[in-house]
């Protein structure tokens, strides 16, 4: 899995407990009270691990029970999860839930829900698995280094009535940046990085090690779920000689369609749930390619069909619809209407922004440890900001954000699956429900969401390192 033009070798390198009693709790919230608790347990701690396979040195890293990835938490949608995290770091951490509608106090956002958890501590998470659907779980302190250096895993909420398919496949996806060594480079939040495109490595993952290859059998019908936990990365995967189904996007279902350019698109924090009939002939290979730009692609992964006889001679017809989670749909007609400007960064027009009260010129603000990024006019210092929107609980709210600057920012809001509306004035097809949505430069786009669940919530890029440089913010539900 070779994508950077670093000269190293294989790849680089071949190619509610908390709930308090006054909050709002959407109605579904109480009916899922759960049947059953599964119960699981955490350890972020150093690990040495091979990502390289047995020809390189091995790696070290930060890993959840020491392995990369994390444990693939799993449990059925209406279970309520309880998860025991021991801080086995050097340093505070926390545990977000990405992409779950939880209980505030569960978000895993220190300061703003939660004391960071000290090295040797412990905290214990728990909550009931409101939506089905693909998650994944990721620190919230320093999380450019966190996540950077192998802390994040899969959390799977299971369809009361999943359809039916051969195999299922949990792909984490990550984008490491690693030295000669395979060691991990140790320039975390740097300002070249900060302000440019976040940190893009020069490695490439999948469950933690390399995949070349992907073995299937002629005829089986896979669902495929797709995490892209990197830092910066964005991949735009290309199923050559197949015909891919996304079934559903950020873990909410969407009506089966094939992709657009036939390319997945995946930003950091983002999932995609893909249902694939393989129908080419045993011994046949097919290569699925990151189709970053029409200049440049490289080779993903191989698909190896097995000389095995075909399993079916024409496709399952069974139904691949997911039944939607319970998210109330929002009323546009009377919704209150907001604003979010994203500035600043290289090559954009930003002159100043505030931070920590004070308005301070661009070059003040790179003197600040970089806080060159700005969302309403402020860089972010902390994760406890005063809100830069409050929504009022149970309307319907559209946002619109606009990026005024030169690189593209998954832009990503916790506690809510919210509907993309629309991008640059044109409708989005499927209008998934989403929790990250990707902004080019010079893009504006429209999310609309109920303010249902209350609280104060993150709202940031998922370029990590762009978090690094201020570009985040608390919306408050109240
Ligand atoms: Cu996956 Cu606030 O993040
Ligand atoms: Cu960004």
């Amino acid at each position: 899995m070779k994508i950077g033009s670093n000269p190293t070798r294989r790849s680089v390198l071949k190619g509610a407990t908390a709930l308090g009693a006054s909050l709002f709790v959407p109605a579904a919230w109480t009916q899922a009270r759960a049947q059953e608790t599964k119960a699981f347990q955490l350890t972020p701690k150093p690990a040495t691990v091979s990502l390289l396979g047995p020809e390189w040195p091995d790696t070290d890293v930060w890993a959840y029970n020491g392995r990369v990835t994390g444990p693939e938490l799993r449990l059925q949608q209406g279970q309520r999860l309880r998860v025991d995290v021991k801080n086995g770091l050097n340093q505070p951490t926390t545990v977000h839930w990405h992409g779950l509608r939880l209980p505030n106090a569960m978000d895993g956002v220190p300061e703003l829900t939660q004391a960071p958890i000290d090295p040797g501590d412990s905290f214990s998470y728990e909550f009931d698995a409101l939506d089905a659907g693909t998650f994944w779980y990721h620190p919230h302190v320093n999380s450019s280094e966190q996540v950077g250096r192998g802390l994040y895993g899969a959390l799977i909420v299971e369809d009361k009535e999943p359809p039916h398919v051969d195999r299922e496949l949990t792909w984490v996806i990550d984008d490491w940046r690693l030295t000669r060594d395979a060691a991990i480079a140790d320039n975390f939040g740097n300002g070249m990085d900060i302000s440019h495109g976040g940190r893009q490595g020069n490695t490439l993952t999948v469950n933690g090690g390399q995949m070349d290859e992907v073995a299937v059998r002629s005829g089986e019908r896979i669902r495929l779920r797709l995490i892209n936990v990197a830092n910066a990365r964005i991949f735009r995967l290309n199923f050559n000689g197949h015909d891919p189904q996304v079934i559903a996007i950020d873990g909410q279902p969407v009506t089966p369609h094939a992709p657009t350019d036939g390319r997945i698109i995946l930003v950091p924090g983002m999932r995609a749930d893909v249902i694939i009939d393989f129908g080419g002939d045993p011994g046949e290979t097919f290569n699925i390619v990151d189709a970053v730009s029409s200049a440049q692609s490289y080779v993903f992964a191989t698909i190896r069909y097995s000389a095995e006889p075909p399993l079916r001679t024409s496709p399952l017809d069974a139904s691949i619809r997911l039944a939607p989670n319970d998210v109330a749909t929002p009323d546009l007609l009377t919704a209150e209407r907001h604003q979010v400007v994203i500035e600043g960064g290289a090559m954009g027009g930003m002159r100043s922004a505030i931070y920590k009260g004070e308005t301070l010129s661009i070059s003040e603000l790179a003197q600040q440890q970089m806080k060159v990024w700005a969302l309403n006019g402020v860089a972010a210092h902390t994760t406890k900001m005063e809100p830069m929107l409050t929504l009022k609980q149970g309307r319907s709210h559209i946002i619109t954000i606009r990026n005024d600057t030169g690189w593209p920012h998954p832009m990503h809001m916790h506690g809510y699956a919210f509907q993309i509306l629309s991008r640059n004035n044109k409708a989005v097809p499927h209008t998934p429900l989403a929790d990250t949505v990707l902004l080019d430069r010079n893009d504006v786009t429209e999310i609309a969401l109920v303010a249902d669940n209350l609280g104060d919530w993150m709202f940031h890029c998922h370029i990590l390192d762009h978090v690094v440089g201020g570009m985040s913010a608390v919306i408050r539900v109240a």
